[in-house]
């Protein structure tokens, strides 16, 4: 793991990119956006953040001392926060360290941790990848999930796409041996990039090379439309938020479950 560099001041909530995060020449997968902050928001974020945010400031971070011993799985992308909370609150046993640049969402998702009483989550304001990159152990994650990341479909913005083989680099070595990583996506040529990123990875193991259509069937009974490598929709993976949006226009979505070896 590289070390933090020394310069990186602690910003405090609301959160800014540091200057020398600014300053960094790197292609972004997100857009920075205004969003509108509801009242509620901003009270949540006044009273809960110094308990369960923290921001991406380059910091290494003590996952076992933040989760008192939970595995943690990261989240890269959790929008406004739904899923995560009721993937938290299904399984308090799991640590989920929750990360995104989205601030309504950093509010909006620790309104739910407050009606759930949940211990479990932690929230990363900023640029998952430096939290990658410069705030991590190695082995130290239990899972990785990515749903529904920006699909950036105009090809001249591919390469603003978080799954990549470049990410991908930066992130297996922060995975346990067995670690889940899973990502779903409902742009079709998203998810062929990202079946292509993680089956070209030696280090990684596709848990449904068979697809994603009745794996118990023989393949010539498979339904129209079992595609190799996708995996069924787990029933764990609630709905999200884009996942909603992306259905009504009529796409397929895609899920994609591999296993660190
Ligand atoms: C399309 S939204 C999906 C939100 C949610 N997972 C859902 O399915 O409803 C993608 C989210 O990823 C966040 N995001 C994109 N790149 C990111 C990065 N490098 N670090 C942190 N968050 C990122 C965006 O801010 C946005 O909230």
């Amino acid at each position: 793991m590289s070390a933090a560099p020394a310069a990186y001041p602690a910003p405090m909530y609301p959160h800014k990119a540091t200057e020398a995060q600014h300053r960094e020449q790197r292609i972004r997968s997100f857009q920075p956006r205004r969003g509108r902050m509801t009242n509620a928001q901003a009270d949540a974020l006044d009273r809960l953040w110094e308990q369960h945010g923290l921001a991406i400031d380059g910091t290494p971070l003590d996952l076992p001392g933040l989760f008192g011993g939970l595995p943690v799985t990261l989240e890269i992308g959790f929008g406004m926060g739904e899923t995560t909370a009721a993937m938290a609150a299904a399984d308090p046993s799991t640590g989920i360290l929750a990360a995104d640049v989205h601030t309504p969402g950093h509010g909006n998702l620790l309104q739910f941790l407050e009606r759930d009483g949940a211990q479990n989550v932690r929230l990363a304001a900023g640029d998952a990848v430096i939290l990658v990159r410069d705030m991590l152990a190695d082995a130290s994650l239990a899972g990785l999930r990515i749903y529904f990341a920006d699909p950036w479909p105009k090809p001249k913005h591919h390469k603003r796409r978080l799954v990549q083989p470049e990410f991908l680099a930066l992130v297996l070595p922060r995975l346990a041996p067995g670690a889940l990583v899973h990502c779903a996506t409902d742009w079709e040529h998203y998810a062929e990039q990202m079946l292509d990123v993680l089956s070209a990875s030696p280090e990684l193991e596709n848990l449904h090379p068979e697809g994603d259509g009745s794996p118990w069937l023989e393949p010539a009974e498979r339904p129209a439309g079992s595609v190799p490598g996708y995996a069924p929709r787990p029933d764990w993976r609630p709905l999200t938020k884009f996942e909603r949006a992306g259905l009504a226009k009529g796409h397929v979505v895609h899920d994609l479950l591999f296993r660190r070896r």
